[in-house]
C-alpha cells in the first residue's frame, strides 16, 4: 500500500519587536504609502539581538509538534530550511534537536533561500513515503535581518524574521499529492549575497557591502510572476487537477502584487489565498509555513481540503506542493 506523508500539525513564531513602515521612514528615503502600494508590507517583525535563528525555530517546532499531539522524542527526522543559520555549523536542525533533547535521529539544513520550505517539505515527504522516517519535523526560520544593510531603501522594506514549521507523519490516506523542485543558477547575482565562507568578504569590487542582501527587485519580480504561473500550470497537470479543484492557494509571502498575479492565473479570487505578508513582510524561508498556520489556527483551511504552496527565491530557486490537508 502506498505511504504518504501528511500534516498533521502547524506551528509559527514571530519575534516581538515589531518595524513599522513609519519606523523606516525615519531610516531610509521611504514612505509608508510606497511601501504599501508597491509590496503590500504593514510592518515586520526583528528578532533582537540575542535571538537566533534556532530561537525562533524552536518555538515555532513547538507549536507544530503540540498541535500534532506529538512528543518531542516522536520525532525521527528534522529538516530545516534557512538561509541564515545559527553558526556556520552545526547546521541549524542539530541545534534545534539539542533544544527539543531528541537524541539520534537524522537532522540537517536545506539551503533554498526563499523556497527554502518547499524544498525541505519536498525532502522530507520522500522520507516518510519511502518508510525512512514517520514521523518528520519540517522548519522554515530566519532572522533575515542579520543580512539586510539597513541604508538600503531598496531591500530593508521588505524582509523580516520569523519561524514556522509543520510535522508531517506517514498516513494511508494523502497528504502530500506531489512536489516539483526547480532551480537555474545562472540568475546567480540578481538575488544574493556577494560574500560568504569560502569567498570571503574582501572584494572591493562588489557594489555595497558584500555582508548584505543584493537584489535586482524589478527583474526578480519579473521572473517571480512569469515562473510561478508556469509552476502552478505543472503542479496541476501532474495532478490530473483543474484550476477549480484547489481549495487555499498558500504562496511564498514577498510582495502582494505578485501574490495576486499567481491568484489570477488560478483564476483564484483573494479570499482563496493565505496572505500574511502584510503582517511580516518576506521572511524568507518562514514564510508559506507562517501562512499556512495562520489560516490552520483560525479555522480557514480545514481537513480534507487541497492546499497549493508555492515559493521563489535566490538561485534562483523555485517550487511547489501540492497536499489534501
Ligand atoms: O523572495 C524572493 C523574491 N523577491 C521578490 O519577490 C521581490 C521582487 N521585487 C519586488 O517585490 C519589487 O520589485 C520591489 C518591491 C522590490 C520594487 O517595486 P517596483 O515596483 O519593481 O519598483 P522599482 O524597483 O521599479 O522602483 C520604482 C521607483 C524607483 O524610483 P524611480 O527610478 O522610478 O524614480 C525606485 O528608486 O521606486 C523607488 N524605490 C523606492 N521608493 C521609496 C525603490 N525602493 C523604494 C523605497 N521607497 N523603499
Amino acid at each position: 500500500m502506498k505511504i504518504f506523508a501528511r500534516i498533521t500539525g502547524t506551528g509559527s513564531y514571530l519575534p516581538e519587536k515589531v518595524l513599522t513602515n513609519k519606523d523606516l521612514e525615519s531610516m531610509v528615503d521611504t514612505s509608508d504609502q510606497w511601501i504599501r502600494e508597491r509590496t503590500g508590507i504593514l510592518k515586520r517583525h526583528i528578532a533582537e539581538t540575542y535571538q537566533t535563528t534556532c530561537d525562533l525555530a524552536e518555538q515555532a517546532a513547538r507549536r507544530a509538534i503540540d498541535a500534532a499531539g506529538k512528543r518531542p522524542q516522536d520525532i525521527d527526522l528534522i529538516v530545516l530550511a534557512t538561509t541564515t543559520p545559527d553558526k556556520i555549523f552545526p547546521s541549524t536542525a542539530c541545534l534545534v534537536q539539542q533544544r527539543l533533547d531528541i537524541h539520534g535521529c537524522a537532522a540537517f539544513d536545506v539551503q533554498a533561500v526563499c523556497t527554502g520550505f518547499i524544498y525541505a517539505l519536498s525532502v522530507a515527504e520522500k522520507f516518510v513515503s519511502t518508510g525512512a522516517a514517520r514521523c518528520a519535523l519540517v522548519i522554515g526560520a530566519e532572522t533575515f535581518s542579520r543580512i539586510i544593510d539597513w541604508t538600503d531603501r531598496d531591500t530593508c522594506v521588505l524582509f523580516g524574521d520569523g519561524a514556522g514549521a509543520v510535522v508531517i507523519e506517514a498516513s494511508e490516506v494523502p497528504g502530500i499529492l506531489s512536489s516539483h523542485l526547480h532551480a537555474d543558477g545562472a540568475y546567480e547575482t540578481l538575488l544574493h549575497v556577494p560574500g560568504g565562507v569560502s569567498r570571503g568578504y574582501n572584494m572591493p569590487d562588489a557594489e555595497g557591502d558584500p555582508h548584505y542582501t543584493r537584489m535586482r527587485g524589478n527583474e526578480v519580480f519579473r521572473m517571480a510572476v512569469n515562473t510561478l504561473g508556469r509552476i502552478v500550470d505543472e503542479t496541476l497537470h501532474a495532478n490530473d487537477m483543474k484550476k477549480s479543484d484547489v481549495d487555499w492557494l498558500v504562496p511564498h509571502q514577498a510582495n502582494i502584487r505578485i501574490i495576486n498575479a499567481t491568484a489570477r492565473k488560478l483564476n483564484m479570487s483573494m479570499d482563496k489565498v493565505v496572505v500574511t505578508v502584510d503582517q511580516h513582510g518576506n521572511t524568507s524561508a518562514a514564510s508559506v509555513p507562517l501562512a499556512l498556520d495562520t489560516a490552520v489556527r483560525d479555522g480557514r483551511i480545514r481537513p480534507g481540503e487541497v492546499l497549493l504552496l508555492e515559493g521563489f527565491g535566490g538561485g534562483f530557486t523555485w517550487g511547489s506542493v501540492l497536499l489534501k490537508f
